[in-house]
């Protein structure tokens, strides 16, 4: 049946204007006004925003991770993603040494299957690049259409890998058409000060930080943004979270290096002290890179409000605080990092972004949404507003003023990282693909009827641009 959205206020990365959308087909059809209404089930939007669907570049549903699984999965998480307004998820798919691509690809398919809500993709980790690897990316990425390959530079002995595994990583998705993307930290190092505080009997979560330091993340980030220019490659260095990484970002972009950068919520509301929250507490802090001192968070507000950082993502990666967090009592290396944050992803952009002045409603939505979906080869079926586009789309009210919970958020995990923080706007609906998934606040959506999306090539939407104007 066909939808029409009427009374809203479209947003998308570029302009701000009062129209109605018709819905037909999973697609926009016509965007204008005074649309007849016969046999369609018409939405009143009045006094709400009118977004593109959020998209989340870096989630980790089900993943084995610290001796455990992460607690959402695509079934909990995309409909935690849904409330909060987020209506494509890219996860990261991880492969095993030794063992060919397709059987990595294979395993998440499966664990993706009939359960998500909202559609969804993959990037895949590259942990070596031996013949075998280097022969199966271009089936990886023509015929899976994973576009965009993950590197660990820490996490030594479990994902980290070796500086030619970056540089020829770099060189093959130039040749290819990915982008590479990282996790920049120096892992040796971190793993040498971390053995250190041990030995000296240093256990507590806030240890967690202190054996990261925000020098080990800058050192990482100017290392991969190096090989990147030499490469004359791509790089996505994910959850940005300090200044001294954001500079590295900035200065590889001054010399016109393909190289963007993400942070996420939790660095720019949350700090270090929060690891020392206690009787153990801090552990639901514990993210690597690590929550940074609290001067950081303007850095990463300017960053994001100048165009040094591009993108938004929750790094979605859930631990029972009872159960699995606390793994890691008596020592911090042993506590599962990462944390829930998928359904408050948006919100908190909207919340201390735009309603505190730091960045524009339309830098919001692109930083949530359309400059994610141009830099994975999602757009413009995904990441704005336009005719032919999916309809994808969120309806949000901008005035609610509402307090993020663990007693009334929808992810499967017994704690909230920003609980009690008082935050206005909320989602109030949300379409995929022309259903509804989440109507007047509540679930309407199916587990399955989130669909795998295959995408294009890094750069091909430019690419089609410039096409057309030539
Ligand atoms: O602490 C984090 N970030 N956990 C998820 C895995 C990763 O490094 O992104
Ligand atoms: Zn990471
Ligand atoms: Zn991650």
């Amino acid at each position: 049946m066909k939808k029409i959205i009427k009374n809203g206020t479209i947003v998308t990365a570029a302009d701000t204007y009062q129209a109605d959308i018709l819905i037909e087909n999973e697609k926009i059809s016509t965007i204008g006004s005074n649309f007849s209404e016969d046999g369609a089930e018409v939405v009143d939007a009045k006094g709400c925003y009118v977004f593109p669907g959020g998209i989340d570049p870096h989630t980790h549903l089900e993943m084995p991770f610290g001796g455990t699984v992460s607690r959402d999965d695509f079934e909990t998480g995309t409909i935690a993603a849904a409330f909060g307004g987020t209506t494509t998820v890219i996860d990261f798919c991880l492969t095993n040494k030794g063992e060919p691509l397709k059987n990595a690809i294979q395993t998440w398919h499966d664990k993706s299957k009939d359960k998500a809500v909202i559609d969804y993709s993959f990037h895949l980790m590259i942990g070596e690049t031996n013949e075998d690897v280097l022969a199966e990316l271009p089936s990886v990425i023509e015929d899976e259409g994973i576009t965009s390959f993950k590197v660990f530079m820490a996490y030594k002995n479990v994902f980290q890998a070796d500086d030619e595994t970056l540089f020829r990583t770099l060189v093959t998705a130039k040749e290819l058409g990915g982008l590479v993307m990282v996790h920049a930290e120096n892992g040796d190092v971190i793993e040498y000060l971390v053995k250190k505080a041990l030995d000296e009997g240093k256990t507590d979560p806030i240890y967690h930080a202190l054996t990261r330091p925000p020098e080990a993340e800058g050192e990482a980030t100017g290392r991969a943004a190096q090989l990147t220019g030499l490469a004359d490659s791509q790089l996505y260095v994910v959850h940005v979270s300090c200044e001294e990484a954001v500079q590295r970002i900035a200065e590889a972009r001054n010399k016109g290096y393909d190289v963007w950068g993400e942070t996420c919520p939790q660095y720019l509301v949350l700090d270090q002290s929060y690891l020392e929250k206690p009787n153990f507490e801090g552990a639901k802090y514990v993210w690597s890179p690590p929550l940074r001192e609290k001067e950081n968070q303007e850095v990463l507000w300017n960053a994001l409000k100048n165009g040094q950082l591009q993108t938004l993502g929750s790094d979605q990666c859930s631990f029972d605080f009872n159960g699995q967090k606390d793994l890691g009592r008596g020592d911090f290396s042993k506590i599962p990092n990462g944390g829930p944050i998928i359904e408050d992803r948006v919100s908190i952009l909207f919340s201390e972004g735009v309603k505190k002045g730091r960045i524009t409603l339309n830098q919001f939505v692109d930083i949530t949404s359309t400059r994610i979906a141009k830099l994975f080869g999602l757009y413009p079926n995904k990441g704005t507003i336009s005719v032919g586009a999916d309809a994808d789309i969120v309806i949000f009210d901008p005035t609610v003023e509402r307090t993020i919970s663990a007693d009334t958020h929808h992810m499967a995990v017994d704690y909230n990282a920003f609980e009690g923080m008082n935050v206005t706007g909320e989602t109030v609906t949300v379409l995929s693909r022309g259903e509804f998934v989440i109507r007047d606040k509540q679930f309407v959506g199916s587990p399955g009827k989130g669909k795998y999306i295959k995408r294009n090539k890094y750069g091909s939407y430019q690419e089609e641009k410039s096409k057309q104007m030539n």
